[in-house]
């Protein structure tokens, strides 16, 4: 067997624990990669909104298991009370959630030390989450990092003071005392609290699960333009987002990957600084927000709105090797008379069709192509014999620049409102 991959195509929040969650019931498992608790990923069903962060889209679905794998890096005390609610809800969080003893642990200090490093940016601040992303992959790569399975060391306490020691080094004069005082027992007790979870050796229970034929799913955090190597750098996260990153994160070979599904919206949303040349800081792009519900699940912040852009959906479909895309949230632009899709840039009076290395101090005009709205409501159909044809055309118009099928269309935040083209 192989692994499917379904991961974001934009700057995140694509909607992919909508459709995670829509296709679990085709998989065993399915395991989170990389990412931690920046991610906030959305499941509506049954007239309740649950909002995950560190737990795959699977949870809710009976017999799945779910796997965050060493890719991942944990905030103990929000995956706590993340189990907690979902407990709360009435769904048991016990064998069917298993964590990686490779994961790394964002510490107390790891989320001061991402403040710290926002406000030393000033202007040139990257919009962090500031739930402590950048300074754990830093450890992990520095080979300072604590990991999950160090938890069941006798020595782990050193090993905590030890790194903390480090920390406050790096701190000097900043004052942090009191968010540590804050945060540092309540780490610990949702550490205790966690021992009721089982730590594996992820990579070969993964293996072994091909081997003996399950079908897993690879969920993904964050999008393409936000990973650390071909994101809109130094504006991105932290992480590999994009189908590489199932490799190292799940410990998964590149010739046991299977289908890619690419997600992105049937426009474009941004949250945080950086560059998005098909921004809309005008009515439309509120318009968007306000349809759309354009607030952010993990940080409530305002999400930038512009429309689809071909360049950078391009550059992502040829990283990730997608091999089909899901398309959200269309009923977002049900009363649009018209629909405009970025075809390429014009930069210094030159034609562009690729996302440029340094789009900063660059002047970039996007490059339109105009499409007629399909002006019905979306959010009621289920089947494409129902689609208006102006709908089609767009969805024909994007497969044939991408040169991918769109397989899954989302016409509504629901579980329910959602088709499948093709089974996967
Ligand atoms: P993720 O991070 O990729 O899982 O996406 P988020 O959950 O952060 O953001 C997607 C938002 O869009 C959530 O509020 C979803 O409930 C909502 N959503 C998902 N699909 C659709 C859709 O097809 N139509 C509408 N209107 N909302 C959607
Ligand atoms: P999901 O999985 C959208 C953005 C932040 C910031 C940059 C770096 O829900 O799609 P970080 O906290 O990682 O240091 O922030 O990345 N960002 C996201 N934007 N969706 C996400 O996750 C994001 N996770 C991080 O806003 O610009
Ligand atoms: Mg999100």
């Amino acid at each position: 067997m192989q692994v499917d991959v379904l991961l974001g195509l934009q700057w995140g929040d694509e909607g992919k624990g909508k459709i995670v969650d829509v296709v679990t019931p085709n998989y065993e498992i399915i395991a989170r990669f990389q990412g931690g608790p920046n991610a906030g990923h959305t499941l509506i069903f049954e007239g309740t909104k649950h909002v995950l962060h560190t737990i795959p889209s699977g949870i809710f679905r009976k017999d799945a298991i779910n796997i965050i794998g060493n890719g991942v890096v944990i905030d103990p005390i929000t995956l706590r009370a993340e189990i907690e609610k979902i407990e709360s809800h009435g769904v048991t969080v016990g064998k069917n959630l298993l964590i990686s003893k490779k994961a790394h642990l964002i510490l107390p200090t790891h989320k001061i030390l991402d403040k710290f490093s926002e406000e030393s940016k000033g202007q040139h601040k990257i919009g962090s989450t500031l739930k402590g992303i950048g300074p754990t992959y830093m450890d992990k790569t520095g080979r300072n990092g604590l990991r999950m399975g160090d938890t069941q060391l006798s020595n782990f306490k050193e090993k905590y003071t030890n790194l903390v020691a480090k920390h406050k080094k790096i701190l000097g004069n900043y004052e942090y005392q009191q968010l540590l005082d804050e945060t540092e027992n309540k780490w610990f007790e949702a550490l205790e609290f966690l021992k009721k979870i089982e730590l594996i050796d992820s990579e070969i229970y993964v293996n072994n699960a091909l081997k003996a034929g399950k079908k897993i799913l690879a969920e993904g955090a964050q999008g393409t333009m936000l990973d650390i190597d071909f994101g809109t750098y130094p504006y991105v996260t932290s992480s590999n987002t994009v189908t590489a990153g199932t490799c190292t994160g799940l410990g998964v070979a590149p010739t046991k990957i299977g289908e890619v599904i690419g997600i992105f919206k049937a426009y474009c949303t941004r949250v945080g600084s950086g560059p998005f040349p098909t921004e809309l800081a005008n009515e439309t792009g509120a318009k968007i927000r306000e349809i759309g519900h354009e607030y952010g699940a993990t940080t409530g912040r305002e999400r930038r709105c512009g429309w689809v852009d071909l360049p950078a959906l391009k550059y992502a479909c040829m990283i990730n090797g997608a091999t089909q895309l899901a398309m959200m949230k269309a009923d977002v632009l049900d009363t649009f008379d018209t629909i405009q899709v970025c075809t390429h840039y014009e930069i210094e009076g030159k034609r562009v069709d690729y996302f440029p290395y340094d789009i900063d101090g660059l002047t970039i005009k996007p490059i339109y192509k105009e499409l007629k709205g399909w002006k019905t409501d979306l959010t009621k159909i289920r089947t494409m014999a129902e689609a208006p044809k102006e709908f089609l055309d767009y969805i024909t118009y994007l497969e044939g620049e991408l040169d991918v099928p769109v397989s899954i269309l989302s016409v509504g935040p629901d579980r329910e409102q959602t088709i499948i083209r093709k089974k996967n």
